[in-house]
């Protein structure tokens, strides 16, 4: 693979060439299709970038447009595919069942959700019971499922989400996301109530750690005391905030929180969306990071490499409670999305990819780091393994959010060929989480392109 400019003008940085050799791309052009999208589809649905890119074909960690313009995927789908784009060996599974059998539901059987369901309680860590999957079609399903548990299990109705968090785009989901700029007026959102995350940056408190007493996580004490019956049916955070912007708690942080929750009689709830099958790479589960087992694990995202697949899994005196009404999922498990999801996961185990993002990660990491000392732009770089955020202010002393530097950040990325997200509560937060296949030539090509437009946008 050796690397090539991008011919841009004034670009210096060169994107590691794949050898994979993209089809010709013979479907309407590009204006055609922004205009199609904006006649027959919901306003609703948001692009990246002045000019929204089409994409038409995906290869590992590389993607191309319509002009056969290859990128760097730094941000996977949003973090959703996790060992490569049309990785061959996920492909060649699934193929072979599209053309054997599709569809039927659970109301039959199937082998391969079974031998699913086995090999994903394998990779929950040993004692923790975790057993009993419900497989859903996407991440804010497997969340609503896992509330529906919780409340149907304890008696109680209260549910705990975090600020800055984000769960999901259906009504129950919504309501968890703590977060304005996703957050419709949902009635369903009664009985939630939110406590303060782990954000050390942004202490809510004006506290420095470790001098805080971890005041962040006691906090949720008093929001049960004060703001429920004394009792709670859950929490539900992400090990580490995606949307919110990687917010990387302090190591004991969700000790306190899952010790007090459970002392009011609530279940923990572990959202693995972004964080799962190994992204933080020194642990398979974000979860683990953190020293605690979780009553309940949701996951979407990444655990079907691009398929629409989720999955909710829990001990199975908690899961029993799903038999007290008669509920129903069509598509949850069919044989299309356990299919992928089984290979992917198989594909995770025999490649390494989670050691992959561990190593490339925190070369990653360092680098980006590094870049702090030349660029005043960078307030802060965070996270763990591939799952990392750079936080941009205008100043390091106030931490004015840079969200319109952000964007510029972005827009040149992307001429450069590199693909980045970005979040957090002010849009102001770089956001990167690529296939965890990615390469130390990968990272370094990312680490150098941020270095150049950091020169020109701060
Ligand atoms: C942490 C987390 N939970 C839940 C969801 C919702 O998943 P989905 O979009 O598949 O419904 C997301 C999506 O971004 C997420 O990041």
């Amino acid at each position: 693979m050796s690397p090539q400019s991008t011919g841009t003008a004034g670009v210096k940085v060169s994107l590691p060439v794949s050898t994979h050799k993209p089809a010709p791309y013979n479907g309407p052009a590009r204006d055609e299709v922004l205009a199609l999208r904006r006649e027959y589809l919901t306003p609703g649905l948001l692009t990246f970038y002045k000019e929204p890119l089409l994409v038409v074909e995906g290869h590992m960690q590389y993607l191309w447009d319509e002009k056969g313009k290859q990128y760097l995927d730094g941000f996977a789908g949003i973090v959703t595919v996790s060992v490569g784009h049309c990785h061959p060996q996920v492909v060649k599974k699934v193929t072979e069942q599209l053309g054997r059998l599709q569809h039927t539901t659970t109301i039959y059987l199937h082998p391969t959700i079974g031998q699913y369901g086995r090999k994903m309680a394998e990779h929950m860590p040993a004692g923790s019971k975790l057993s009993s999957n419900y497989f859903t079609n996407s991440g804010s399903e497997a969340n609503e499922i896992a509330i529906l548990m919780s409340r149907e299990f304890t008696g109680n109705a209260d549910v705990i989400s975090l600020r800055n968090g984000y769960h999901g785009g259906t009504q129950a989901a919504m309501a968890l996301t703590a977060h304005g700029t996703w957050k419709f007026k949902t009635s369903p959102s009664v009985g939630v109530k939110n406590a303060m995350p782990g954000y050390c940056y942004r202490c809510p408190y004006d506290l420095e750690y470790p001098n805080c007493e971890m005041k962040c996580a006691h906090d949720i004490e008093n929001v049960i005391r004060y703001q429920t019956p004394g009792e709670v049916a859950c929490f539900i955070g992400e090990p580490i905030q995606g949307v919110g912007g990687a917010v990387t708690p302090p190591p004991e942080y969700f000790g306190i929180v899952y010790d007090i929750v459970r002392k009011y009689g609530g279940l923990c709830i572990a959202d693995e969306v972004q964080t799962g099958f190994g992204r933080t790479g020194t642990k398979f589960w974000g979860f683990e990071n953190w020293g605690v087992t979780p009553d309940i694990v949701t996951m979407a995202k990444g655990i079907g490499n691009g398929i629409p697949l989720g999955n909710c899994i829990t001990r199975p005196e908690i899961a029993a409670t799903m038999k007290n009404r008669i509920h129903f999922n069509t598509y949850g498990g069919n044989p299309i999305s356990v299919t992928q999801g089984l290979a992917t996961l198989e594909v995770i185990d025999a490649e390494n990819i989670q050691q992959n993002a561990h190593k490339v990660g925190t070369h990653l990491k360092d680098r980006l780091s590094a870049l702090q000392d030349k660029h005043a732009l960078i307030g802060e770089v965070r996270g763990m393994g591939l799952m990392l955020g750079v936080e941009l202010v205008r100043d390091r002393k106030s931490k004015e959010p840079a969200n319109t530097e952000t964007a510029d950040v972005l827009e040149k990325c992307k001429e450069r060929g590199l693909l980045i997200g970005k979040g957090g509560l002010y849009g102001n937060v770089l956001r990167i989480k690529p296939p965890m296949c990615l390469t130390t030539a990968d990272a370094d090509f990312m680490a150098d392109c941020l270095d150049e437009v950091f020169g020109l946008v701060g």
